[in-house]
């Protein structure tokens, strides 16, 4: 099963969005609260991909509302973007977790779910039509650009793809909330303004 016969005959924004909503294209949405679709500017000229919401996006409704989201609003910022010149999304809809006692943790989606839900992103990809396309993390940027992709080797610069003129790739934020001490997540956030910032002037 996937998503396919949840898209609405017609594919805009608003449709999309409320179509997702009762999507069962895959098991995750028995386990969550609600679907969290893409937000922003619908005809922007940058889109950024990153993995599934959180449990903070979860209960919002929003991506990346929660602590990666406030990193990357940081990063936006200083690599000159406000969050409303963009359109965010994820390539996975529902919060994939696990119970352990009251906390609910993360777990990466898998190869069937991230497939299954691969329908709700093409639309979305064919709605805003992005001049630049950002691929947040190894797990979204392996998903739509093959296994053999290295995000560590590859991050920052222009890479050949259909799916928009120019898509480019860097760390998911939440792996620079992970780093292991302050010194590295300085210098990770660093990196991480530095490949937002390419993505910037590829805009212009
Ligand atoms: N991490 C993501 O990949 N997406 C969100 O929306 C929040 C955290
Ligand atoms: Fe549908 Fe995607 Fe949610 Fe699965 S994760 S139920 S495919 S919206």
């Amino acid at each position: 099963m996937t998503a396919e016969e949840f898209l609405p005959d017609r594919l805009s924004m608003r449709d999309l969005e409320r179509a997702a909503q009762d999507c069962k294209g895959c098991r995750l949405h028995a386990n969550a609260t609600q679907t969290v679709f893409g937000e922003g500017l619908k005809r922007s000229l940058i889109m950024l991909v990153g993995e599934q919401p959180g449990d903070r996006e979860d209960i919002d409704g929003r991506p990346f509302v929660g602590p990666a989201g406030r990193l990357l609003d940081r990063g936006l910022k200083e690599a000159g973007i406000t969050r409303n010149d963009v359109y965010l999304t994820n390539i996975v809809k529902h919060f994939k977790h696990e119970r352990v006692g009251k906390r609910r943790i993360h777990k990466k989606p898998n190869a069937d779910e991230i497939m299954a839900c691969r329908p709700w992103l093409d639309a979305e990809m064919s709605v805003v039509g992005p001049e630049v396309l950002v691929l947040l993390g190894a797990t979204v940027a392996k998903a739509l650009l093959g296994p053999a992709f290295k995000v560590t080797q590859m991050r920052g610069r222009s890479i050949a793809s259909d799916f928009a003129p120019n898509v480019t790739a860097t760390v998911h934020p939440s792996s620079i909330l992970r780093a292991r001490d302050g010194d590295t997540r300085a210098r990770e956030f660093g990196r991480f303004v530095d490949d937002l910032h390419f993505a910037a002037e590829l805009m212009s």
